[in-house]
């Protein structure tokens, strides 16, 4: 099913409290530096329409969500839902996930991480574009601190072991555990519009919190060039709003190859 362009926010909204372009933020970037308060921050990647940003921020003022998306459009229409909501503990960041973790965030500076149905990239060729790769996961333990938790849910089985496969072996994480659904209570009750719109499908969702342990992180911050902030991550294609061809469905055999 491809996605719908996003939404326009309306233009009325002064969206700039809400909406943090990642080519602006500071080397390297505290998190809570932009949220009104000290509380713990937690940080989403790939919000797509931001359902998880918004309800966690309402249900959770006592904690800071930072989202990261990559598609311009959609990371102005979560700053517009979140403006219009009036979430001060809610921000979006316009940019790469991967430059953000890796190479601006200091370490152990968050509290969570949520990585819900992240792009598969069904194409073998194509693999080296998911963002749960082991040296994203050792710079997202990096950036967590001990005891705080990883949520990684999908839609892909392959996508999902391959990813614990890779956790396992940063060492930096304990076994997985399996989080259990919840009965939506009402239309939008879901952890995020892919969850809601899986579901609904009555098609399977795999689901894992990972817990950051005390070992030391062994990989540094990456040291960055101007010119990475806006380039993205390596051999990905400038960032769109529209949905990756290859995103709803696996591709027949005979395309998986290079
Ligand atoms: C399949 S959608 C899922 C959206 C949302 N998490 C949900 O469950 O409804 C994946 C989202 O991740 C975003 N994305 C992909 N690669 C990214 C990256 N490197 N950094 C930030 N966002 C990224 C895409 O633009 C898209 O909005």
């Amino acid at each position: 099913m491809p996605r719908r362009p996003p939404r326009k926010p309306d233009p009325r909204l002064d969206l700039s409290a809400h909406l943090l372009p990642l080519v602006a933020l500071p080397d390297p970037f505290d998190p809570a530096s932009v949220f009104p308060t000290d509380a713990p921050v937690e940080l989403e990647v790939g919000s797509g329409k931001g359902l998880f940003l918004s309800s966690a921020a309402a249900a959770a003022p006592e904690r800071n969500f930072l989202g990261i998306e990559i598609a311009p459009g959609y990371a102005r229409m979560i700053a517009g839902r979140l403006a219009n909501a009036g979430l001060v503990n809610a921000r979006i960041i316009q940019g790469d996930a991967g430059f953000l973790v890796g190479s601006l965030l200091p370490d152990a500076c968050l509290a969570g991480m949520h990585v819900y149905f992240p792009d598969p990239w069904w194409k073998a060729r194509h693999r080296k574009r998911r963002v749960l790769s082991e040296p994203f996961l050792l710079q997202a333990g990096r950036t967590l601190a001990p005891g705080s938790v990883l949520h990684v849910w999908t839609d892909v089985e392959e996508y999902f072991l391959e990813a614990m496969a890779a956790a396992r072996a940063t060492g930096l994480f304990g076994e997985p555990r399996v989080e259990e659904p919840t009965a939506p209570a009402h239309d939008l009750d879901y952890r995020t519009h892919f969850e809601r719109r899986t579901r609904l499908a009555g098609m399977p969702v795999w689901r894992a919190a990972l817990e950051r342990s005390s070992v030391p992180s062994p990989v540094p911050r990456v040291t960055s060039s101007p010119q990475a902030r806006t380039s993205g991550p390596p051999a990905r294609p400038p960032a769109t709003d529209s949905e990756p061809a290859d995103r709803a469905a696996p591709p027949p055999a005979s395309d998986s190859g290079p």
